[in-house]
C-alpha cells in the first residue's frame, strides 16, 4: 500500500544519547502505527548501499562512517500522507533550522548527526522499507 508508509531510523547519535524512547513516543502520539522495527547496526557497506544516491556530496564519507558507527533503530511507519507528515515530524536536516516541536530541534545535534532518517518520496520508503525488512517482518 504505497502511499501511507514511510521508513525511519533513529540514528547512531539518538542511540548512544539514550534517546529511543523519547522519539518512539513523539512518533507514537503523532499518530504513526509501527508496522516493523528492529534494532540493529549498519555495516560501512550497507550504510553506503543505503545512502548510495549521496555518493558524489562531500559528505558521503562522513555519512556512510557516522551511519556505521553504532547500532540503530529501523521502523516502518504507517499513517495517512506519512512520507510528508514524517517530515514535517522530523523538521530541517539541519537542527538548527527545525522548528519547535520537532524531532531534530528536541534530539539532533548537527546537520550530520540529526537523530533520525526519514524517506523523501514513496518511491523511496518503498525502496528504504525493502532494504530494512523482508514481508514476513511486517505486521
Ligand atoms: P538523512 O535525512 O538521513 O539523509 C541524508 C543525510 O545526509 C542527512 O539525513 C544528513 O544526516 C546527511 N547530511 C546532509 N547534509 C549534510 C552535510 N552538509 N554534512 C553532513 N551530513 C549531511
Amino acid at each position: 500500500m504505497s502511499g501511507n508508509r514511510t521508513l525511519t531510523m533513529i540514528k547512531p547519535d539518538a542511540v548512544r544519547k539514550n534517546s529511543i524512547g523519547g522519539i518512539l513516543q513523539m512518533i507514537n502520539e503523532a499518530g504513526f502505527r509501527i508496522i516493523a522495527m528492529k534494532y540493529t547496526k549498519l555495516s560501512k557497506e550497507k550504510a553506503g548501499e543505503f545512502y548510495a544516491v549521496h555518493k558524489e556530496r562531500p559528505f558521503y564519507g562522513e555519512l556512510v562512517d557516522f551511519m556505521s558507527s553504532g547500532p540503530i533503530v529501523a521502523a516502518i511507519l504507517e499513517k495517512d500522507n506519512a512520507v510528508e507528515d514524517f517530515r514535517k515530524l522530523i523538521g530541517a536536516t539541519d537542527p538548527s533550522k527545525a522548528e519547535e516541536g520537532t524531532i531534530r530541534k528536541k534530539y539532533a545535534s548537527s546537520i550530520g548527526e540529526n537523530a533520525v532518517h526519514g524517506s523523501d518520496s514513496d518511491e523511496n520508503a518503498n525502496i528504504e522499507s525493502d532494504f530494512h525488512f523482508s514481508k514476513l517482518e511486517r505486521f
